[in-house]
Protein backbone atom coordinates (compact mmCIF):
# COMPACT_ATOMS: atom_id res chain seq x y z
CA UNK A 1 0.00 0.00 0.00
CA UNK A 2 0.85 3.74 -0.24
CA UNK A 3 1.07 5.70 2.79
CA UNK A 4 -1.91 6.99 4.13
CA UNK A 5 -1.92 10.55 3.45
CA UNK A 6 -1.95 9.58 -0.35
CA UNK A 7 -5.14 7.44 0.01
CA UNK A 8 -6.59 10.33 2.38
CA UNK A 9 -5.47 13.31 -0.15
CA UNK A 10 -6.88 11.18 -3.19
CA UNK A 11 -10.24 10.84 -1.69
CA UNK A 12 -10.35 14.80 -0.62
CA UNK A 13 -9.22 15.43 -4.07
CA UNK A 14 -12.22 13.48 -5.33
CA UNK A 15 -14.56 15.04 -3.02
CA UNK A 16 -13.48 19.11 -4.60
CA UNK A 17 -14.74 17.45 -8.10
CA UNK A 18 -18.13 16.61 -6.94
CA UNK A 19 -20.94 18.20 -6.10
CA UNK A 20 -22.45 16.23 -3.50
CA UNK A 21 -24.31 13.04 -2.31
CA UNK A 22 -22.28 9.62 -1.19
CA UNK A 23 -20.31 7.90 -3.06
CA UNK A 24 -19.93 4.02 -3.44
CA UNK A 25 -17.00 2.03 -4.24
CA UNK A 26 -17.29 -1.76 -4.07
CA UNK A 27 -14.72 -3.74 -3.63
CA UNK A 28 -15.05 -7.33 -5.39
CA UNK A 29 -15.40 -10.58 -3.98
CA UNK A 30 -14.20 -13.94 -4.69
CA UNK A 31 -15.32 -15.51 -8.06
CA UNK A 32 -15.83 -19.03 -8.35
CA UNK A 33 -14.25 -21.11 -11.60
CA UNK A 34 -15.75 -24.25 -11.07
CA UNK A 35 -17.69 -24.68 -8.04
CA UNK A 36 -17.29 -22.44 -5.01
CA UNK A 37 -14.20 -22.99 -3.04
CA UNK A 38 -12.46 -23.44 -6.15
CA UNK A 39 -12.06 -19.47 -6.87
CA UNK A 40 -9.90 -17.35 -8.90
CA UNK A 41 -6.92 -15.44 -8.50
CA UNK A 42 -8.19 -12.87 -6.16
CA UNK A 43 -8.27 -9.54 -8.14
CA UNK A 44 -9.45 -6.09 -6.60
CA UNK A 45 -11.28 -3.71 -8.03
CA UNK A 46 -8.64 -1.06 -9.56
CA UNK A 47 -10.89 2.24 -8.66
CA UNK A 48 -11.62 1.22 -5.08
CA UNK A 49 -7.48 0.21 -4.67
CA UNK A 50 -6.61 3.94 -5.93
CA UNK A 51 -9.09 5.41 -2.83
CA UNK A 52 -8.61 2.57 -0.40
CA UNK A 53 -5.79 0.60 -0.98
CA UNK A 54 -7.61 -3.04 0.84
CA UNK A 55 -6.58 -5.95 -1.27
CA UNK A 56 -8.92 -7.84 0.85
CA UNK A 57 -12.21 -9.42 -0.63
CA UNK A 58 -15.40 -8.53 0.29
CA UNK A 59 -14.81 -4.73 1.01
CA UNK A 60 -17.24 -1.42 0.55
CA UNK A 61 -15.97 2.10 0.58
CA UNK A 62 -17.66 5.06 0.73
CA UNK A 63 -17.11 8.66 0.79
CA UNK A 64 -19.58 11.30 2.18
CA UNK A 65 -19.19 14.21 -0.11
CA UNK A 66 -20.71 16.30 2.02
CA UNK A 67 -19.72 16.03 5.34
CA UNK A 68 -16.30 14.40 4.15
CA UNK A 69 -15.71 11.88 6.40
CA UNK A 70 -14.70 7.87 5.14
CA UNK A 71 -16.12 4.46 5.68
CA UNK A 72 -15.57 0.69 5.38
CA UNK A 73 -17.61 -1.71 5.29
CA UNK A 74 -16.16 -5.41 5.47
CA UNK A 75 -15.70 -8.29 7.99
CA UNK A 76 -12.76 -9.00 10.25
CA UNK A 77 -11.98 -12.84 9.91
CA UNK A 78 -13.38 -15.34 12.54
CA UNK A 79 -11.88 -18.60 13.53
CA UNK A 80 -12.77 -21.03 10.84
CA UNK A 81 -10.70 -18.37 8.15
CA UNK A 82 -7.96 -18.13 10.96
CA UNK A 83 -7.96 -21.82 10.56
CA UNK A 84 -7.72 -21.85 6.86
CA UNK A 85 -6.27 -18.76 5.79
CA UNK A 86 -4.15 -17.70 9.00
CA UNK A 87 -4.58 -14.57 11.01
CA UNK A 88 -5.85 -11.12 8.51
CA UNK A 89 -5.84 -7.86 9.52
CA UNK A 90 -8.90 -6.66 11.24
CA UNK A 91 -10.62 -3.60 9.63
CA UNK A 92 -9.44 -0.93 11.80
CA UNK A 93 -5.76 -1.95 10.84
CA UNK A 94 -6.45 -1.59 7.27
CA UNK A 95 -8.49 2.14 8.20
CA UNK A 96 -4.66 3.03 10.01
CA UNK A 97 -3.31 2.74 6.80
CA UNK A 98 -5.36 4.07 4.74
CA UNK A 99 -6.65 6.71 6.80
CA UNK A 100 -10.08 6.05 6.91
CA UNK A 101 -11.75 6.66 10.20
CA UNK A 102 -14.87 4.57 10.59
CA UNK A 103 -15.33 1.31 9.95
CA UNK A 104 -18.60 -1.11 10.54
CA UNK A 105 -19.59 -4.67 9.67
CA UNK A 106 -20.77 -5.72 6.15
CA UNK A 107 -24.38 -5.84 7.48
CA UNK A 108 -24.69 -2.34 8.34
CA UNK A 109 -24.26 -0.98 4.90
CA UNK A 110 -27.75 -2.03 3.74
CA UNK A 111 -29.39 0.65 6.43
CA UNK A 112 -26.46 2.78 6.02
CA UNK A 113 -27.61 3.33 2.16
CA UNK A 114 -30.96 3.12 3.01
CA UNK A 115 -30.95 5.91 5.27
CA UNK A 116 -29.26 8.33 2.63
CA UNK A 117 -31.81 6.86 -0.22
CA UNK A 118 -34.60 8.08 2.46
CA UNK A 119 -32.94 11.63 2.73
CA UNK A 120 -33.27 11.65 -1.02
CA UNK A 121 -29.14 11.73 -1.05
CA UNK A 122 -27.62 11.18 -4.33
CA UNK A 123 -25.25 8.09 -4.75
CA UNK A 124 -22.57 7.73 -6.78
CA UNK A 125 -21.22 4.81 -8.31
CA UNK A 126 -19.11 3.66 -10.79
CA UNK A 127 -19.88 1.39 -14.29
CA UNK A 128 -19.74 -2.71 -12.75
CA UNK A 129 -18.07 -5.03 -14.69
CA UNK A 130 -18.92 -8.14 -12.42
CA UNK A 131 -22.21 -9.70 -12.24
CA UNK A 132 -21.71 -9.69 -8.29
CA UNK A 133 -21.17 -6.16 -8.40
CA UNK A 134 -24.28 -5.66 -9.76
CA UNK A 135 -26.28 -7.96 -7.77
CA UNK A 136 -24.43 -5.89 -4.75
CA UNK A 137 -25.81 -2.37 -6.27
CA UNK A 138 -28.98 -3.78 -6.82
CA UNK A 139 -29.68 -5.05 -3.39
CA UNK A 140 -28.68 -1.84 -2.07
CA UNK A 141 -30.27 0.73 -4.36
CA UNK A 142 -33.28 -1.21 -5.94
CA UNK A 143 -32.27 -0.91 -9.26
CA UNK A 144 -32.39 -3.36 -11.40
CA UNK A 145 -28.85 -5.72 -11.77
CA UNK A 146 -29.54 -5.18 -15.38
CA UNK A 147 -30.22 -1.36 -15.36
CA UNK A 148 -27.18 -0.67 -13.30
CA UNK A 149 -24.72 0.55 -15.68
CA UNK A 150 -27.66 2.55 -16.73
CA UNK A 151 -27.78 4.58 -13.86
CA UNK A 152 -23.81 5.33 -13.02
CA UNK A 153 -22.51 8.18 -12.11
CA UNK A 154 -21.28 10.30 -15.27
CA UNK A 155 -19.69 13.06 -13.08
CA UNK A 156 -18.00 10.65 -10.24
CA UNK A 157 -16.86 8.57 -14.34
CA UNK A 158 -15.03 12.04 -14.97
CA UNK A 159 -13.82 12.36 -11.63
CA UNK A 160 -12.50 8.88 -11.30
CA UNK A 161 -10.79 9.52 -14.87
CA UNK A 162 -9.37 12.90 -14.15
CA UNK A 163 -7.10 11.68 -11.18
CA UNK A 164 -6.21 8.58 -12.64
CA UNK A 165 -4.77 9.22 -15.44
CA UNK A 166 -2.46 11.63 -13.76
CA UNK A 167 0.45 9.20 -12.41
CA UNK A 168 1.37 10.47 -9.03
CA UNK A 169 5.56 9.60 -8.26
CA UNK A 170 4.75 6.03 -6.62
CA UNK A 171 2.93 4.56 -9.17
CA UNK A 172 5.35 5.59 -11.75
CA UNK A 173 7.89 3.87 -9.63
CA UNK A 174 5.87 1.00 -9.42
CA UNK A 175 5.17 0.84 -13.02
CA UNK A 176 8.91 1.46 -14.21
CA UNK A 177 9.68 -1.84 -11.78
CA UNK A 178 6.90 -3.83 -13.92
CA UNK A 179 7.97 -2.96 -16.66
CA UNK A 180 11.48 -4.47 -15.55
CA UNK A 181 9.75 -7.91 -15.24
CA UNK A 182 8.38 -6.92 -18.71
CA UNK A 183 12.47 -6.87 -19.72
CA UNK A 184 13.10 -10.15 -17.96
CA UNK A 185 9.99 -12.08 -20.03
CA UNK A 186 10.33 -10.33 -23.21
CA UNK A 187 14.87 -11.40 -23.11
CA UNK A 188 13.11 -14.58 -22.17
CA UNK A 189 11.10 -14.88 -24.98
CA UNK A 190 13.95 -13.82 -27.45
CA UNK A 191 16.26 -16.34 -25.85
CA UNK A 192 13.99 -19.48 -26.18
CA UNK A 193 12.81 -18.68 -30.11
CA UNK A 194 14.75 -20.91 -31.77
CA UNK A 195 13.19 -23.63 -34.14
CA UNK A 196 11.27 -27.08 -32.86
CA UNK A 197 10.14 -25.52 -29.76
CA UNK A 198 6.48 -25.25 -29.01
CA UNK A 199 5.43 -21.66 -28.26
CA UNK A 200 3.48 -22.59 -25.42
CA UNK A 201 6.86 -23.85 -23.69
CA UNK A 202 8.07 -19.62 -24.50
CA UNK A 203 4.40 -18.43 -22.97
CA UNK A 204 4.93 -20.82 -20.04
CA UNK A 205 8.24 -19.94 -18.81
CA UNK A 206 7.54 -16.21 -19.32
CA UNK A 207 4.32 -16.37 -17.36
CA UNK A 208 6.79 -17.85 -14.88
CA UNK A 209 8.59 -14.56 -14.87
CA UNK A 210 5.80 -12.49 -14.19
CA UNK A 211 4.56 -15.01 -11.04
CA UNK A 212 8.11 -15.17 -9.85
CA UNK A 213 8.10 -11.40 -9.49
CA UNK A 214 5.09 -11.34 -7.10
CA UNK A 215 2.34 -10.73 -9.47
CA UNK A 216 0.48 -12.29 -12.52
CA UNK A 217 0.51 -11.34 -15.77
CA UNK A 218 -1.37 -8.37 -16.87
CA UNK A 219 -3.44 -9.85 -19.28
CA UNK A 220 -3.34 -13.05 -20.93
CA UNK A 221 0.10 -13.57 -23.06
CA UNK A 222 -0.09 -13.26 -26.57
CA UNK A 223 3.08 -15.25 -28.24
CA UNK A 224 2.60 -16.58 -31.47
CA UNK A 225 4.22 -16.90 -34.79
CA UNK A 226 0.79 -16.08 -36.32
CA UNK A 227 0.78 -12.22 -35.25
CA UNK A 228 -1.05 -11.50 -38.08
CA UNK A 229 -3.81 -12.55 -35.57
CA UNK A 230 -3.90 -9.55 -33.30
CA UNK A 231 -4.89 -11.15 -29.60
CA UNK A 232 -3.94 -14.59 -30.99
CA UNK A 233 -4.45 -16.85 -27.70
CA UNK A 234 -3.67 -19.87 -29.51
CA UNK A 235 0.16 -21.51 -27.94
CA UNK A 236 0.28 -25.04 -29.37
CA UNK A 237 2.49 -24.18 -32.95
CA UNK A 238 5.92 -25.52 -33.00
CA UNK A 239 8.01 -22.96 -34.16
CA UNK A 240 9.76 -23.00 -37.58
CA UNK A 241 13.01 -21.21 -38.48
CA UNK A 242 12.11 -18.34 -40.98
CA UNK A 243 8.90 -17.52 -39.17
CA UNK A 244 8.21 -13.71 -37.17
CA UNK A 245 6.97 -14.61 -33.27
CA UNK A 246 4.87 -12.15 -31.92
CA UNK A 247 5.56 -11.82 -27.87
CA UNK A 248 2.91 -8.94 -26.52
CA UNK A 249 3.03 -9.86 -22.65
CA UNK A 250 3.34 -7.77 -19.58
CA UNK A 251 3.23 -8.33 -15.86
CA UNK A 252 1.36 -6.84 -12.90
CA UNK A 253 2.87 -5.52 -9.55
CA UNK A 254 1.95 -6.60 -6.08
CA UNK A 255 0.70 -2.92 -5.93
CA UNK A 256 -1.17 -4.19 -9.21
CA UNK A 257 0.29 -1.83 -11.35
CA UNK A 258 0.77 -3.52 -15.09
CA UNK A 259 3.34 -3.11 -17.86
CA UNK A 260 2.36 -3.79 -21.66
CA UNK A 261 5.79 -4.53 -23.82
CA UNK A 262 5.30 -5.95 -27.65
CA UNK A 263 8.47 -7.48 -29.62
CA UNK A 264 8.97 -9.23 -32.70
CA UNK A 265 11.67 -12.05 -32.71
CA UNK A 266 12.78 -13.62 -35.54
CA UNK A 267 12.75 -17.59 -35.25
CA UNK A 268 16.22 -18.88 -35.09
CA UNK A 269 17.99 -15.32 -34.82
CA UNK A 270 18.04 -13.73 -37.91
CA UNK A 271 15.66 -11.10 -39.76
CA UNK A 272 15.40 -11.86 -43.46
CA UNK A 273 15.88 -9.25 -45.92
CA UNK A 274 12.04 -8.80 -46.57
CA UNK A 275 11.54 -8.68 -42.76
CA UNK A 276 13.77 -6.39 -41.73
CA UNK A 277 12.50 -4.05 -44.32
CA UNK A 278 8.82 -4.21 -42.55
CA UNK A 279 10.10 -4.21 -38.82
CA UNK A 280 12.35 -1.59 -39.61
CA UNK A 281 9.21 0.41 -40.73
CA UNK A 282 6.90 -0.30 -37.61
CA UNK A 283 10.40 0.62 -35.59
CA UNK A 284 10.76 3.63 -37.46
CA UNK A 285 6.91 4.33 -36.44
CA UNK A 286 7.48 3.36 -32.73
CA UNK A 287 10.53 5.64 -32.66
CA UNK A 288 8.55 9.35 -34.04
CA UNK A 289 5.93 8.87 -31.75
CA UNK A 290 8.58 8.54 -29.00
CA UNK A 291 10.28 11.52 -30.35
CA UNK A 292 7.56 13.43 -31.42
CA UNK A 293 4.80 12.52 -27.94
CA UNK A 294 4.61 15.60 -25.86
CA UNK A 295 2.11 17.71 -23.53
CA UNK A 296 -0.37 19.38 -25.85
CA UNK A 297 -0.06 17.32 -28.40
CA UNK A 298 -3.41 15.05 -29.49
CA UNK A 299 -2.66 11.83 -29.48
CA UNK A 300 -4.79 10.81 -32.39
CA UNK A 301 -1.56 13.40 -33.95
CA UNK A 302 1.01 10.80 -32.53
CA UNK A 303 -1.29 7.68 -34.58
CA UNK A 304 -1.92 9.61 -37.92
CA UNK A 305 1.99 10.16 -37.90
CA UNK A 306 2.39 6.31 -37.10
CA UNK A 307 0.14 5.96 -39.95
CA UNK A 308 2.19 8.16 -42.07
CA UNK A 309 5.46 6.31 -41.39
CA UNK A 310 4.01 3.17 -42.24
CA UNK A 311 2.50 3.99 -45.80
CA UNK A 312 6.29 5.78 -46.06
CA UNK A 313 7.70 2.40 -45.61
CA UNK A 314 5.21 -0.04 -47.13
CA UNK A 315 5.67 2.72 -50.21
CA UNK A 316 9.34 1.51 -50.26
CA UNK A 317 8.92 -1.69 -50.53
CA UNK A 318 6.17 -1.63 -53.69
CA UNK A 319 3.17 -2.43 -51.12
CA UNK A 320 1.47 0.90 -51.52
CA UNK A 321 1.55 4.04 -53.51
CA UNK A 322 0.56 7.66 -54.33
CA UNK A 323 0.14 10.34 -51.69
CA UNK A 324 1.19 9.49 -48.57
CA UNK A 325 -1.06 12.26 -46.53
CA UNK A 326 -4.19 11.15 -49.31
CA UNK A 327 -3.44 7.30 -48.20
CA UNK A 328 -3.79 7.88 -44.76
CA UNK A 329 -7.02 10.19 -44.88
CA UNK A 330 -8.48 7.75 -47.14
CA UNK A 331 -7.65 4.63 -44.24
CA UNK A 332 -5.70 2.83 -46.82
CA UNK A 333 -2.84 1.85 -44.18
CA UNK A 334 -5.66 0.37 -42.00
CA UNK A 335 -5.71 -3.00 -44.12
CA UNK A 336 -1.76 -4.04 -42.87
CA UNK A 337 -2.12 -1.47 -39.39
CA UNK A 338 -5.75 -1.83 -38.51
CA UNK A 339 -5.63 -1.04 -34.70
CA UNK A 340 -5.01 2.08 -32.68
CA UNK A 341 -1.70 3.60 -31.31
CA UNK A 342 -2.24 3.09 -28.00
CA UNK A 343 -3.76 3.50 -24.55
CA UNK A 344 -3.57 4.54 -21.38
CA UNK A 345 -1.62 2.12 -19.06
CA UNK A 346 -2.01 2.19 -14.83
CA UNK A 347 -3.53 -0.42 -12.60
CA UNK A 348 -5.52 -1.90 -15.84
CA UNK A 349 -3.14 -2.47 -18.84
CA UNK A 350 -6.06 -0.25 -20.77
CA UNK A 351 -6.40 1.85 -17.82
CA UNK A 352 -10.12 2.51 -16.53
CA UNK A 353 -11.41 0.94 -19.86
CA UNK A 354 -14.39 -0.29 -17.67
CA UNK A 355 -15.27 3.23 -16.07
CA UNK A 356 -15.82 3.67 -20.53
CA UNK A 357 -13.10 3.86 -23.33
CA UNK A 358 -14.54 7.29 -24.76
CA UNK A 359 -14.20 8.94 -21.19
CA UNK A 360 -10.44 7.81 -21.26
CA UNK A 361 -9.48 8.71 -24.05
CA UNK A 362 -11.63 11.06 -26.02
CA UNK A 363 -13.33 14.58 -24.42
CA UNK A 364 -15.01 17.16 -26.09
CA UNK A 365 -12.38 18.59 -28.39
CA UNK A 366 -11.70 15.13 -30.15
CA UNK A 367 -14.42 12.71 -31.23
CA UNK A 368 -14.15 8.77 -31.99
CA UNK A 369 -13.75 8.58 -35.64
CA UNK A 370 -16.12 5.76 -37.57
CA UNK A 371 -13.27 4.73 -40.35
CA UNK A 372 -12.19 1.05 -40.47
CA UNK A 373 -8.51 0.98 -38.12
CA UNK A 374 -8.93 4.28 -37.07
CA UNK A 375 -12.17 3.79 -34.95
CA UNK A 376 -10.43 1.32 -32.73
CA UNK A 377 -8.12 4.06 -31.71
CA UNK A 378 -8.25 3.76 -27.60
CA UNK A 379 -6.39 7.00 -27.08
CA UNK A 380 -6.65 10.05 -29.20
CA UNK A 381 -7.09 13.42 -26.61
CA UNK A 382 -4.51 15.45 -25.77
CA UNK A 383 -1.45 14.33 -23.77
CA UNK A 384 -0.59 15.97 -20.13
CA UNK A 385 2.57 15.18 -17.85
CA UNK A 386 1.84 12.19 -15.66
CA UNK A 387 0.17 9.94 -18.36
CA UNK A 388 1.26 6.85 -19.00
CA UNK A 389 0.57 5.49 -22.39
CA UNK A 390 1.50 2.56 -24.66
CA UNK A 391 3.55 3.02 -28.27
CA UNK A 392 2.18 -0.03 -30.15
CA UNK A 393 2.34 0.74 -34.03
CA UNK A 394 1.87 -2.81 -36.12
CA UNK A 395 2.17 -4.11 -39.35
CA UNK A 396 0.32 -7.21 -40.49
CA UNK A 397 -0.42 -9.20 -43.48
CA UNK A 398 -3.72 -10.88 -42.97
CA UNK A 399 -5.07 -13.13 -45.81
CA UNK A 400 -9.03 -12.55 -44.81
CA UNK A 401 -8.77 -8.84 -44.63
CA UNK A 402 -6.37 -8.87 -48.06
CA UNK A 403 -9.05 -11.23 -49.64
CA UNK A 404 -12.11 -8.89 -48.67
CA UNK A 405 -10.40 -5.92 -49.86
CA UNK A 406 -8.82 -6.92 -52.83
CA UNK A 407 -12.64 -8.44 -53.98
CA UNK A 408 -13.50 -5.12 -53.20
CA UNK A 409 -10.67 -3.33 -55.23
CA UNK A 410 -10.35 -0.61 -51.75
CA UNK A 411 -8.15 1.82 -51.64
CA UNK A 412 -6.98 0.37 -54.98
CA UNK A 413 -5.33 4.05 -55.73
CA UNK A 414 -2.93 3.32 -52.61
CA UNK A 415 -2.25 -0.67 -52.64
CA UNK A 416 -0.62 -3.13 -54.87
CA UNK A 417 -2.32 -5.79 -54.59
CA UNK A 418 -0.15 -7.94 -57.16
CA UNK A 419 3.02 -7.59 -55.15
CA UNK A 420 0.75 -8.13 -52.09
CA UNK A 421 0.71 -11.41 -53.00
CA UNK A 422 4.24 -12.51 -52.06
CA UNK A 423 3.25 -11.18 -48.26
CA UNK A 424 -0.07 -13.29 -47.62
CA UNK A 425 2.30 -15.50 -45.23
CA UNK A 426 4.24 -12.82 -43.83
CA UNK A 427 2.58 -12.90 -40.37
CA UNK A 428 2.73 -9.45 -38.57
CA UNK A 429 4.83 -7.42 -36.62
CA UNK A 430 3.85 -5.18 -33.43
CA UNK A 431 6.60 -2.96 -31.46
CA UNK A 432 5.45 -1.68 -27.92
CA UNK A 433 7.15 0.39 -25.53
CA UNK A 434 5.34 1.86 -22.13
CA UNK A 435 6.02 5.83 -22.07
CA UNK A 436 5.67 8.59 -19.52
CA UNK A 437 4.76 11.98 -20.68
CA UNK A 438 7.23 14.47 -18.97
CA UNK A 439 6.81 18.22 -18.94
CA UNK A 440 8.41 18.32 -22.08
CA UNK A 441 8.52 15.48 -23.87
CA UNK A 442 8.22 11.53 -23.27
CA UNK A 443 10.51 9.10 -21.41
CA UNK A 444 10.26 5.53 -22.28
CA UNK A 445 9.87 3.67 -18.90
CA UNK A 446 12.17 0.63 -17.81
CA UNK A 447 15.09 -0.90 -18.49
CA UNK A 448 15.76 -0.49 -22.53
CA UNK A 449 14.39 -4.00 -24.15
CA UNK A 450 15.95 -5.16 -27.05
CA UNK A 451 14.32 -3.39 -30.02
CA UNK A 452 16.43 -2.76 -32.94
CA UNK A 453 17.36 -5.69 -35.68
CA UNK A 454 20.74 -5.63 -34.27
CA UNK A 455 20.00 -5.67 -30.48
CA UNK A 456 17.42 -8.52 -31.19
CA UNK A 457 20.32 -10.44 -33.35
CA UNK A 458 22.75 -9.92 -30.87
CA UNK A 459 21.02 -11.02 -27.74
CA UNK A 460 20.02 -14.19 -30.12
CA UNK A 461 23.49 -14.92 -30.73
CA UNK A 462 24.28 -15.11 -27.24
N1 LIG B 1 -1.21 -5.56 -25.24
C1 LIG B 1 -2.54 -6.03 -25.38
C2 LIG B 1 -3.51 -4.94 -25.60
O1 LIG B 1 -3.17 -3.77 -25.54
O2 LIG B 1 -4.67 -5.18 -25.83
Amino acid sequence: MFSKEIYTARRKNLIKQLSGGLVIFPGNSDVPFNYPANTFTFRQDSSFLYFFGVKQPDVIGITDVDSGEDYMFGNDVDIDDIIWMGQQPAMKEFAQKNGVKITYPLSKIDDFIAKALSQGRKIHFLPAYRAQTKLLLEKLLGIPANEINNNVSEELIKAVVKLRSIKEAGEIEDIERTVDVAYKMHTTSMKMAFPGIKEQEIYGQIEGVALSHGGPVSFPVILSVNGQILHNHHHENIIKSGQLMVTDAGAESPMHYCSDITRTTPVGGKFSQKQQEIYETVLNANLEVIKNSKPGIYYKEMHMLSAKVVVEGLKAVGLMKGDTDDAVANGAHALFYPHGLGHMMGMDVHDMEGLGEDYVGYDNTVKRSDQFGLAFLRMARKLEPGFVITVEPGIYFIPALIDIWKKENKSAQFINYRKLEEYRDFGGIRIEDDILITENGCRVLGKPIPKTVKEIEDLMRK
